[in-house]
């Protein structure tokens, strides 16, 4: 990392956390089909956590905050964030509500679906974020998604950036955001279903990809980077654009790669890269993480984004 500039995080991430169970077969069961799989795998996940991960892992300072159940399982996912050197005294802890679970089954593709049971990520109160406040003024970027309630999630936003961060929003899982929110976003990234549910405009490709980014920097957004269908994902800024083609790996899982995006963006950003340079590592990171079965346990270090993207130069 560059000067800290007064700012004692780069990254401060406030999201869901799950414990995900994943099974991993030749193709995905039809709706009432049983189908049998061929390897199970119980691992740390929720988008919020895993960008966390993430962005420790390309090598920044990060909070997290967030919601567990009292139970086991909240106690081992924090511990698990604090083994990759992530500050988590802003989580809370529900007293009613169980640690998040998501189910995700994968086919041999790559591919998935996941179903989440929220549990304490829905319980993440405003008043349980107080604790946070000091966080959300002294960082470079807060990062933020879908997966805990909106009222929030508007709040830190509103924090953040009075105190000057750039606010990163991964808009999953798809949901509608109020104006309100909006306005205090400076990067958006989502895929083709969340663009969707943010401009009303269906997203397939390249040029129905650069309408939904221009409906969003319309309403003061400053950067949008969202997937663009079979071509790539698509970074749109006021007087500019650049398209970043997938890069081949030998994909296993598709799990968290979104998440490896936003927590590479953020990254790159709260680093003072260019926004093409951060889309650059945001792509080489989603990338390495399709590589590894599950979520967080796919989250590349910044050693491999950085050996991925010097191949890439060379192709
Ligand atoms: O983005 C992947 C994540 O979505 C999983 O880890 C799962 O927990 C769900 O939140």
């Amino acid at each position: 990392m560059s000067s800290n500039n007064g700012k004692s995080y780069d990254v401060v991430v406030i999201g869901g956390i799950n414990t995900d169970y994943l099974v991993r077969g030749t193709r995905l069961p039809r709706a009432g089909e049983t189908v049998d799989g061929k390897e199970f795998l119980e691992a740390p996940g929720g988008k919020g956590a895993n960008q966390a991960v993430a962005a420790a892992r390309l090598g920044a300072r990060v909070a997290f905050a967030g919601c567990v159940g009292n139970d086991a399982r909240g106690t081992a996912l924090l511990r698990g964030l604090k083994a990759e050197g992530i500050h988590t005294a802003g989580a809370t802890r529900a007293s009613k509500a169980p640690t998040g679970v998501a189910l995700i089954m994968v086919e041999a593709g790559g591919e998935k679906q996941i179903l989440v049971a929220p549990g304490a990520n829905h319980a993440l109160s405003v008043t349980d974020l107080e604790k946070a406040k000091r966080l959300l003024g002294s960082t470079r970027v807060l990062l933020i998604q879908f997966e805990v309630p909106m009222k929030a999630t508007l709040w830190a936003a509103r924090l953040a950036r009075a105190a000057g961060a750039c606010v990163v929003l991964d808009p999953a899982p798809p949901a509608q955001a109020s104006r309100d929110l909006l306005s205090l976003v400076d990067v958006v990234r989502p895929n083709a279903s969340e663009a969707e549910a943010l401009t009303g405009l269906k997203v397939k490709d390249v040029r129905s990809a650069r309408r939904a980014a221009e409906k969003l920097l319309a309403q003061g957004i400053k950067l949008v980077a969202t997937q663009a269908g079979d071509e790539g994902d698509l970074l749109v800024w006021n007087g500019g654009e650049k398209l970043l083609p997938r890069i081949k790996v030998k994909s296993v899982d598709a799990t968290g790669a979104g998440d490896a995006f936003a927590a590479g963006l953020a990254v790159a950003l709260a680093e003072g890269q260019s926004y093409e340079a951060a889309g650059a590592l945001a792509n080489a990171a989603a990338a390495l993480a399709t590589t590894k079965f599950g979520a967080q346990p796919a989250m590349p270090f910044r050693r491999e984004v950085e050996r991925l993207m010097k191949r890439g130069a060379q192709v």
